[in-house]
C-alpha cells in the first residue's frame, strides 16, 4: 500500500511573526507546490499561525498546532483551544515529548486532545518515543506500547484514518544523535503493529508513520526508505528553509526508490 510521504517542520518555540513570514515565504518558494509526491506541514507558534497561513495561501503547503487544549473554551488561562486553530490548521501535534517532559502531559491528556481535535477537524499527529534510560533499559517496547495504546483508546476506525504517528526517541531530539533506518524501522514497525491491534490492520496500512529526532537530509533519505517510515517530523533542520526544502526532496526521492 502506497502510503503520501509527509515532512513536517516543528518550528518550536522559535520564530518571531516577522521571521516566521521570512522562513514561510523561503520555504515556500523552494518548495515542490501541489505535487502530489510529498505533503508539506509546518507547525509555527500560535502567535505566526494566521500570518503563515496568508503567506502559504495556494501553496499546497499546509498547518499544523504545536498543541491543543481539549476543551473549546472557557477559563484555562494560557491554552489555546482546537476552535482557535481549526481555521488555518490541518493538524495539531499532540504528545511531544517536550509537552510531556517539561509541562507534564500524560497518556490521558493527550488521549483527550486527541479526541479533541477529531472532533474539531483536526488529524492528530501523535508523537511517542523512548528515553535515553528507557532504550538502555530495553523498555522501549513497553513504552511504546503503552503510549501508542492510550493515545488511540476509544477511537473508531473512521477516526483512525485521520492519524498520523510520529516516532521521535527523546535521546535523538535537539542531540545530533539521530536513529538508524533499522532502528526506525523497528519500531514503526511496532508501531503499525499496535495500531493494528487497536483499529483494524486496513487502518493500520494506511497511517502515516513518521521519525523524528535530528533528522538531516543526509539521514532521512535512508530513514525514510524504509518500509514503515512514511517521512519525517523535523526540529532544528526546519528552522533553515535549505536544510527543511533538502529533507523535502528527500522524501520524494526515498518515495520513488521504494517503488
Ligand atoms: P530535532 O530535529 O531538532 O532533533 O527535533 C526533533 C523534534 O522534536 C521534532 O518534533
Amino acid at each position: 500500500m502506497s502510503r503520501l510521504p509527509l515532512v513536517a517542520g516543528n518550528w518550536k518555540m522559535n520564530k518571531t511573526v516577522p521571521e516566521s513570514l521570512e522562513l514561510a515565504a523561503a520555504i515556500r518558494a523552494g518548495a515542490p507546490g501541489q505535487s502530489g509526491e510529498v505533503e508539506v506541514v509546518l507547525l509555527p507558534p500560535f502567535t505566526s499561525l494566521w500570518p503563515v497561513a496568508e503567506r502559504l495561501e495556494d501553496s499546497g503547503i499546509v498547518l499544523g498546532a504545536q498543541d491543543i487544549y481539549w476543551e473549546a473554551a472557557g477559563a484555562y488561562t494560557g491554552e489555546v483551544s482546537p476552535t482557535m486553530v481549526a481555521g488555518w490548521c490541518r493538524y495539531a501535534l499532540i504528545g511531544h515529548s517536550e509537552r510531556r517532559r517539561l509541562f507534564g502531559e500524560t497518556d490521558e491528556a493527550v488521549n483527550r486532545k486527541v479526541h479533541a481535535a477529531l472532533a474539531h477537524g483536526l488529524r492528530p499527529m501523535v508523537a511517542v518515543g523512548e528515553s535515553l534510560e528507557e532504550n538502555e533499559a530495553g523498555e522501549t517496547e513497553t513504552v511504546l506500547t503503552r503510549q501508542v495504546t492510550a493515545a488511540v483508546a476509544g477511537l473508531d476506525e473512521e477516526q483512525g484514518l485521520e492519524l498520523v504517528v510520529a516516532y521521535e526517541p527523546v535521546w535523538a531530539i535537539g542531540t545530533g544523535r539521530t536513529a538508524t533506518p533499522e532502528h526506525a524501522e523497528a519500531s514503526c514497525g511496532l508501531i503499525r503493529r499496535l495500531l493494528a491491534g487497536a483499529l483494524g490492520a486496513s487502518i493500520a496500512q494506511s497511517v502515516r508513520i513518521l521519525y523524528g529526532g535530528s533528522v538531516t537530509a543526509e539521514s532521512s533519505a535512508s530513514q525514510m526508505a524504509q518500509p514503515n517510515v512514511d517521512g519525517a517530523l523535523v526540529g532544528g533542520a526546519s528552522l533553515v528553509a535549505e536544510d527543511f526544502l533538502a529533507i523535502v526532496r528527500a522524501a520524494t526521492t526515498a518515495e520513488a526508490s521504494a517503488i
